[in-house]
């Protein structure tokens, strides 16, 4: 098992380059099984969740091939559409083949995803919708069995105790594109990788309105193609690095990223004093004076995402005064709290909001991440604090940050990637 060291206190200043989104890379990689035909899908990142999607659509039979940020998928030899707890208990967003490969073959089988370290992980919204969708649904010995000979439009509210679904939302859509009739879901998740998918829906030749908004329509077709496409850039990771630009009092400009798909997180940073300027599609972050402290809740887009709240705490931690964070996406999602308390926070947990007391610094120690994002916030944690800090179990951020080490280097860190001998 491999770790990252980091010397903290360097100042981060450059330019970085950001990859494709994951999060909408894996919904579009699944939507490709909704033919027989070729797509050929461009700007993917080459991160561990990716390569485990790429894996679950050969293992059910179809050819993929991958060159740089390139996949070529040929679903014509997909005869099985099931999916093993083998293949499912390593990556929670292979749910999401669920709805393609329902609608395409008339039946689907799929293990049941179980919890993870960010909270319970349900999916009954899937099933809902799948239900909806007019499927015969049977949950038995852990796994989803969905049946429909062909499944047919309705209109469905899709809101959970928690909001919106970001993969029920790509689930319901993808099932319904092929479904007969009409489908409207409400209380669709607005966020920018489901845009991403529905338009690579469209290219396939899908007719789908009101992307982006909360009430989606979809009107069946009876067969789609393949397509080519190229996913949206990442902005959790560019999220991240504006974050990490900003605590080391940096000057980092960022190429090929959406600034207004980060609208309340820019929103904070400038509220705290950062300085976020774009020109020609290049996003420059600055940190120039003394920051002041800012509040933060979590909820589905366009509010402030739970993917860069560990960031965003790390951030608080070196802000001098109080700051609050309240999850209201998975509001168990605090595992980083400890481990920021270990290099000198004060982190105080109260029910679902922390409370930061910023201090100056933070102090390098070894940790351990529980998750990608925990463990994101803790690099950026590593990257002011004096000293060496050590984030062990890296194998969390190969899933979602491609290239990370070379990345920060690139504007002045040091970090390094060594073995865990522990
Ligand atoms: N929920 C339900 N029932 C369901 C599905 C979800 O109650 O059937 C609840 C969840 O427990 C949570 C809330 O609804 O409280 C939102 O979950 P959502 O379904 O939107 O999450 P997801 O689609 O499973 C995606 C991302 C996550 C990201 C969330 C929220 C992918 C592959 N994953 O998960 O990304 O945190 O949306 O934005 O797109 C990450 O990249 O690190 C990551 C965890």
């Amino acid at each position: 098992m491999d770790k990252l060291v980091i010397e903290g206190g360097r100042r981060l200043e450059g330019t970085l380059e950001v990859s494709g989104a994951k999060n909408a890379a894996l919904p579009i990689l699944a939507a490709t099984v909704l033919t027989k035909e070729k797509s050929v899908i461009r700007n993917v990142p080459l991160v561990a969740d990716v390569l485990t999607m790429i894996k679950i659509l050969r293992t059910i039979g179809a050819k993929v091939s991958q060159a740089a940020d390139t996949v070529e998928v040929d679903p014509s030899g997909i005869t099985d559409p099931t999916l093993t707890y083998k293949i499912v208990s390593t990556m929670r967003g292979s749910i999401c083949l669920l709805g393609p490969l329902l609608a395409r073959f008339g039946y689907a089988k799929v293990s049941f995803p179980g919890g993870c370290v960010i909270g319970p992980r349900p999916i009954d919204l899937h099933i809902k919708g799948m239900k909806a969708l007019g499927a015969e649904v049977v949950l038995e010995h852990g796994y989803v069995h969905a049946k429909a000979k062909r499944l047919r439009g309705t209109r469905l509210y899709l809101g959970g105790a928690f909001g919106s679904s970001v993969l029920g939302t790509a689930n319901v859509m993808m099932a319904a594109v092929l479904a007969q009739g009409r489908t409207i879901i409400d209380s669709a998740a607005c966020e920018p990788e489901v845009v991403d998918l529905g338009n690579y829906l469209k290219k396939m030749g899908a007719k789908i309105s009101g992307l982006g908004s909360p009430s989606i329509e979809i009107e069946g077709v009876r067969k789609l193609s393949g397509a080519q496409y190229s996913i949206i850039s990442d902005r959790i990771e560019a999220g991240t690095y504006m974050i990490a630009a900003a605590m080391t009092k940096g000057d980092v400009t960022l190429r090929n990223m959406n600034l207004h798909m980060l609208g309340a997180m820019l929103d904070k940073l400038r509220d705290a004093g950062v300085q976020v300027t774009e020109k020609n599609g290049h996003v420059r972050v600055r940190r120039q004076r003394v920051l002041r402290p800012v509040s933060v809740t979590t909820l589905p887009y366009p509010g402030f995402p739970t993917d860069l709240q560990a960031q965003m705490m790390a951030f608080m931690c070196v802000v001098p005064g109080i700051s609050v964070i309240t999850e209201k996406i998975y509001p168990e999602r605090f595992m980083h709290v400890s481990e920021l308390n270990r290099m000198g926070a004060n982190i105080m947990l109260e029910g679902h909001s922390a409370i930061v007391n910023g201090k100056k610094t933070l102090s390098g120690a070894p940790v351990m991440a529980s998750d990608l994002r925990a463990s994101a916030g803790l690099v950026l944690a590593g990257l002011v604090a004096e000293g060496s800090t050590e984030v062990s179990r890296v194998y969390h951020l190969d899933r979602g940050y491609e290239g990370l080490v070379g990345k920060l280097q690139k504007v002045g860190a040091r970090i390094r990637r060594e073995k865990d001998l522990r």
